[in-house]
């Protein structure tokens, strides 16, 4: 009896609880919109940083295929002790970009064989086929090749040969299809030579066929594909710091990334020492994901293109070198020639090559950002110059200038001033911050000027574990930046495009965390953040609509946030409504409009009582939005948000 008693008290005291639970009242005034959001506004940056490029999105499987790395036999190894002077690596300087290839000199028919690697492995797939291509160069005719994919337990999984035209003297290409009989993710390709004579190889490569698009040699598939699935409004590239490189000789210089594949000169990644906690020897820029694969993957996935070029100045982290003004121009004509190479015609020097390349038409470029995070009188100098010869020469272009690593402090108001002092069009802010500071920052840019430079939130993502150590993408990160985005849409007039930093990252080969999207070789998954930035850039809208909360916009009353759009594609209301409470929250949500809200509408849910939960390899979709339908009745919407919850409510306008 008394239990029951104590059931009845304690039922009563949850009802009760929820009943007395205040109603939170909102007002959507529809007719009334503040401004456009801006057609790219939810957008991605793109960075070779934890294998994002080599290793990841670029497919290739083989590591240091042209034996550039600076130890030429850094992924290979020899699969038995070979006769003295039989395998030489060859140091041709005459060769452009690609001085290094592997001299076979073999006067017996005993096979010599070698082994890659990979990235950590290679990732394949039963059933499907993999290309093994190869330059050589015959000195003596004679030599053929076997290969053989092999399983972590030398089991052996593929195999193929090929003979090498004796005919012809010369570098020349040769290659050979295979299907993989086994899925796994830590593959190992056997090069075994055969005959006997004298010849030069290079470039010795495995991709898969099924690649995205089916492009020989091109990008992951499923890793573009979770980029296409966000439909994002532009894409960022190439980072981040690999812009400025340690020094300026390891800067980035898009100009060596394009053309012929096996001329593009490879350089040490600068992440590779960059962390002692997380070295990774083995990390160069092979470029064969290059300025026009670039531009490719950006047109691809329907986003606006926005390279970051090299200001003139090393990363100030590092060595901090600057180039001096007399030579900037290199760094000037470097960038108009990246608006030739994209918009020109192909009579033009560079847009001919990208013509020849394989895209006549124009990229159809209309933002360039010049330097990463640099900061100081020595950037402000720098980019000056830059900007004189640029709007001379190409107004049409928008310049993206930074305003440094952090979004307060000295550096930051110098660098405002400065830049907004220069009319800058588009200010380039990062932040990597705590949840709270994402949580308190809701209303930053309610009091930026309307009519002033706009803003490019060009680098952030909320770090649970900063400053002590690397972070987890949890759902407290990706709902504090959910929060935070509110507060970006509802100023969508001045925050004109925003991307969470870095992309991708490899659970095996990361040197920073947390990341958007983590893969191994073979899967890739998406953490709560990029749940939230898919929702927000798939719902983008394009106008600003008010929602208050007693006449105020609603940036943290009782944690909770919201901003509202209008879809006129669509013609929909889309209401973001967040709520960061461990308790539900029954609001009313009141539309004032001389329209009528009619037809099916719906909400889609991101939520978790727990913040500390993650998606992983195994779980991928512990985080994931939910669809239901959503209720309404005549211009009033009541709903009832779950504890720690981010819903997308679209209903219908006629
Ligand atoms: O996103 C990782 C790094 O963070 C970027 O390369 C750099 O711009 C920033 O410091």
């Amino acid at each position: 009896m008394k239990k029951i008693i104590a059931l009845a008290t304690l039922l009563a005291v949850g009802a009760g609880r929820l009943f007395a639970q205040e109603l939170l009242n909102f007002n959507v005034q529809l007719d009334k919109p503040t401004g456009k959001i801006s057609p790219h506004m939810w957008g991605v940056f793109f960075e070779d940083i934890n294998l994002g490029a080599d290793g990841g999105i670029y497919a290739e499987l083989v590591k240091n295929r042209s034996f550039e790395f600076d130890n030429p036999w850094m992924g290979w190894k020899k699969l038995q002790e070979v006769p003295e002077g039989s395998m030489l690596i060859v140091n041709d300087n005459k060769r452009k970009g690609n001085a290094r290839s592997l001299k076979i000199n073999k006067p017996d028919a005993i096979a010599m064989g070698l082994q890659n690697e990979g990235f950590r492995g290679m990732g394949v797939r039963q059933g499907e086929s993999y290309v093994f291509s190869l330059l050589y160069k015959q000195l003596t005719p004679g030599l053929s090749l076997s290969v053989e994919l092999l399983d972590e337990n030398d089991k052996l999984i593929g195999k193929s040969s090929l003979s090498l035209d004796a005919g012809e003297t010369g570098w020349q290409s040769a290659e050979v299809k295979f299907t993989a009989a086994e899925t796994t993710a830590k593959a190992k390709l056997n090069v075994w030579i055969e005959g006997t004579g004298v010849a030069e190889l290079d470039m010795l490569s495995l991709f898969p066929t099924a690649t995205w698009k089916n492009r020989p040699k091109g990008l992951r598939k499923d890793m573009v594909q979770i980029l296409a699935d966000m439909k994002p409004g532009f894409i960022r590239f190439p980072g981040g710091c690999i812009v400025e490189g340690r020094d300026l000789a390891n800067r980035f210089q898009w100009k060596k990334t394009v053309g012929p594949i096996e001329q593009r000169e490879l350089i040490i990644n600068r992440w590779n020492t960059e962390f002692k906690n997380r070295l990774t020897p083995d990390y160069f820029q092979t470029f064969g994901l290059g300025f026009y694969e670039y531009f490719l993957l950006a047109e691809d996935i329907g986003a606006e293109a926005v390279p970051i070029l090299n200001c003139g100045m090393a990363c100030q982290f590092n060595t901090g070198e600057v180039v001096p003004m007399e030579e900037l121009d290199t760094y000037i004509q470097d960038a108009l020639d990246l608006i030739e190479f994209a918009n020109g015609d192909s009579q033009t020097a560079w847009g001919k090559l990208r013509a020849e390349m394989g895209h006549p038409a124009p990229f159809n470029l209309k933002m360039l950002g010049v330097g990463n995070e640099n900061w100081g009188p020595q950037y402000v100098e720098r980019l000056a110059a830059f900007k004189k010869v640029l709007k001379e020469k190409h107004p049409e272009i928008a310049i993206i200038a930074s305003s440094g690593t952090d979004p307060e402090g000295d550096r930051f108001a110098f660098l405002d001033e400065r830049l907004r002092g220069m009319d800058i069009d588009i200010i380039d802010e990062h932040y990597y911050r705590p949840p709270s500071w994402f949580l308190s920052g809701a209303a930053r840019y309610d009091d930026y000027d309307r009519n002033g430079s706009k803003i490019f939130a060009g680098e952030y993502a909320s770090h649970t574990t900063r400053p002590n150590g690397p972070g987890r993408s949890t759902w407290e990160a990706a709902l504090s930046e959910a929060a935070f985005l509110t507060g970006l849409e509802r100023n969508g007039d001045v925050v004109q495009m925003a991307s969470y930093a870095p992309l991708f990252g490899h659970v095996d080969g990361w040197q920073w965390s947390p990341d958007l999207i983590w893969v191994d070789n073979l899967q890739v998954y998406g953490t709560p953040s990029y749940q939230v930035q898919k929702l927000y850039a798939l719902n983008k809208g394009t106008d600003i609509i008010p929602i208050t909360r007693n006449q105020a916009n609603v940036t943290g009353q009782d944690s909770v946030y919201a901003s509202t759009v209008y879809d006129e594609q669509t013609k929909e209301l889309i209401i973001k409504f967040i709520n960061y409470n461990d308790k539900p929250v029954d609001a009313s949500i009141d539309i004032t409009s001389k329209r009528k809200i009619s037809g099916a509408a719906t909400k889609i849910v991101l939520a978790n009582a727990d913040l500390h939960i993650a998606n992983s390899l195994e779980e991928p979709l512990a985080i994931q939005p939910k669809q239901q339908t959503a209720t309404y009745k005549g211009k009033t919407i009541k709903e009832s948000f779950p504890p720690y919850s981010f819903t997308v409510i679209k209903l219908p306008v006629k």
